[in-house]
């Protein structure tokens, strides 16, 4: 591929050469937001048929994945409360989450988000179900072992706590799939071509590979780009071809 412009950073501690393409920027802008979102719903629906419209509907966790998630819940009527912890994400964590909603989704990628004590706050028949990191956030070795709540409520665990958005459904959109899954490609073939070229450690795909990658999907979407003129280049400290952020410049 044209244009390769020097790997981002390396981090020492790793005995084998290592690219980490989780952290893609083509991930995190499409697959993260766009992969979740109509499976998640799809999912709920599918697995119990409730209708989402007037319900209350909790979103753990304001990144990629919550804040699409919410905004597909709130396009199927839904009044959301978004709960989180990142000042700039997040302005608010919000305990009565687990009390309002009907609906409880956990997206932080965090650690015990839904714990007993939440559980026991729960609304009756509220839904509770994952889409951030397996299975981890919900803690559902707490509820097989309490089997039941003390309050005689009930609510509804979707795929024991794992990925709702892939467990209840048929999975991700391929065409969002796609905006990721050659990162991979990538850097496998890199890794094999190159496994010289570049100090042991963790080392991430350069912003051109992402650009290449997003590019290839534009015309599926009918996206023209306006290319930057000879003038504005320049101004903007860029190249007209790319990469059209900085290194430093993290989505
Ligand atoms: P992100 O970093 O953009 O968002 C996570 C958000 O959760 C952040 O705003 C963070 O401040 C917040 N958070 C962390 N701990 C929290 C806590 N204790 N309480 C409330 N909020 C908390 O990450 P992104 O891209 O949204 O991904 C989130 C998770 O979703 C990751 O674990 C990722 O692996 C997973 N994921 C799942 C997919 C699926 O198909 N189900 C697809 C893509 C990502």
């Amino acid at each position: 591929m044209a244009g390769r412009v020097t790997w981002l950073r390396s981090i020492s501690g790793l005995k084998v050469l290592a690219i980490n393409v989780n952290d893609s920027v083509t991930k995190g802008k499409f697959y993260n937001p766009c992969g979740c979102q109509e499976p998640l719903i799809h999912g709920i629906k599918w697995a119990t048929d409730v209708m989402i419209a007037g319900k209350v509907a909790a979103v753990a966790g304001c990144g990629h994945v919550g804040k699409r998630c919410a905004q597909a819940l709130r396009g199927f009527g839904a009044c959301i409360i978004i709960t989180g912890i990142d000042p700039i994400n997040a302005p608010q964590a919000a305990m009565e989450a687990y009390q309002e909603g009907n609906i409880l989704v956990t997206t932080t990628g965090c650690t015990d988000i839904i714990l007993g004590q939440h559980f026991e706050q729960m609304k009756d028949d509220a839904i509770v179900c994952n889409t951030g990191h397996f299975d981890v956030e919900i803690d559902v070795k707490w509820l097989d072992e309490n089997n039941g709540l003390k309050n005689g409520l009930c609510n509804i665990l979707l795929t024991e706590g794992q990925l709702a958005n892939l467990g209840c459904t048929m999975g991700n959109p391929s065409f969002v799939m796609s905006t990721s899954l050659p990162n991979q490609v990538l850097a496998q073939i890199e890794l094999w071509s190159h496994p010289d070229k570049h100090p042991v450690g963790v080392h991430f795909l350069p912003k051109k590979w992402n650009e290449a990658v997003s590019e290839a999907h534009l015309h599926k979407l009918n996206v023209k780009l306006t290319k930057l003129t000879d003038k504005q280049a320049p101004y903007r400290g860029l190249s007209r071809d790319g990469p059209f952020k900085a290194d430093h410049y993290c989505h």
